[in-house]
């Protein structure tokens, strides 16, 4: 390995540890406490805030404030924790049995087989409801606050964003979408969430509407690519380096890249994503440099 990719990934193992223990420190500030009243709730939520997931939409979303700011602005990690909070009800409801009926995330069981299926949909619920509670209560403008939360809400509705998304995926089981159908899906359940947190972190360091664009074309290709790689990693990776069931979407006929388009081809897309999102951010010169780092890191990770 030559000297400057070392350097390099020196530079991002810290960015991601940074990342990480921010956002965790945010969330266990912001969370109820496991013995708060009602406890099921806040336990099953907790359990999966804490179960360990790698936090990349506040890293994401820190990261894009840096590019604007230059430093990450006071009060960030509070958005990048809204985030979280969002991604992880996500993640719940995505693992219920009238979903992928999934029974391992992030290394755990997954929360409806601790608490019940119950008390797992009102975790989420209560997940996504927090997150508006901390977005209304964010440092910045009353005008950019209002812009985030429009971002955001758009970013996991139905109309393109994370719910429509996981609509029409499951609509797509055993369907052999076309690619234009599959590529609808990814932007949506996927690339949406991560699109808005990247322009979420823009905004809240008041970034202009040309910079917003500029990320905004960042985070559209790189969310893209996430889901691709999430798809192959399915594939490639066993149960244990994921946390999650692996082969489970073959198993489920769902609609992945590696199954239209094979897993050789499914990273070439992937990569010639991560260019395009590299070219977007061009015109900030060097500030951009973690950002396009980051970019590589989510094709390549292994998890
Ligand atoms: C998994 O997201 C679900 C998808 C949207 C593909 P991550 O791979 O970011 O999962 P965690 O947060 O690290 O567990
Ligand atoms: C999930 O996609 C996207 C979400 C909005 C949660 P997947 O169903 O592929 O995510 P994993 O593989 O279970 O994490
Ligand atoms: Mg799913
Ligand atoms: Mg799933
Ligand atoms: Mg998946």
């Amino acid at each position: 390995m030559d000297a400057p990719c070392y350097t390099h990934s020196f530079m991002l193992q810290e960015i991601l540890r940074n990342g990480q223990r921010r956002t965790d420190e945010a969330l266990e500030r912001l969370l109820p406490g496991p013995d708060q009243r009602p406890e099921s709730v806040h336990r099953a939520m907790r359990h999966s805030v804490f179960a360990g997931g790698k936090r990349l939409r506040p890293i994401l979303c820190m990261e894009a404030a840096r590019v604007i700011a230059g430093q990450l602005p006071n009060g960030i990690e509070e958005l990048g924790a809204a985030l979280e909070l969002l991604h992880t009800y996500s993640l719940i409801h995505d693992d219920l049995p009238a979903l992928d009926n999934d029974d391992l995330r992030r290394g755990k069981p997954t929360c409806h087989v601790v608490y019940g299926e119950a008390i797992a949909i009102l975790a989420g619920d209560a997940l996504q409801t927090q997150a508006y509670e901390v977005l209304a209560r964010l440092k910045c403008s009353a005008e950019a606050r209002v812009k985030i939360i429009e971002e955001i809400t758009l970013g996991t509705g139905t109309i393109d964003g994370m719910i429509g998304g996981q609509v029409k995926d499951l609509e797509a089981e055993r369907q052999k979408p076309d690619a234009a159908t599959l590529e609808y899906i990814h932007r949506s359940k996927t690339g949406a969430l991560i699109t808005a947190s990247i322009v979420s972190g823009a905004v809240y360091a008041g970034a202009s509407s040309n910079d917003v664009q500029r990320l905004r074309d960042f985070g559209r290709s790189i969310g893209l690519a996430f889901q691709i790689v999430d798809d192959v990693l399915d594939v490639t990776q066993s149960s244990e380096q994921l946390g999650k069931t692996a082969g489970k979407d073959t198993a489920s006929e769902k609609a992945t890249y590696p199954a239209l388009f094979g897993v050789d081809e499914s990273l070439r897309k992937a990569d010639a994503l991560v260019v395009s999102s590299c070219n977007a951010l061009d015109s900030f010169g060097s500030r951009a440099a973690t950002l396009k780092e980051l970019a590589r890191f989510l094709v390549q990770r292994k998890k």
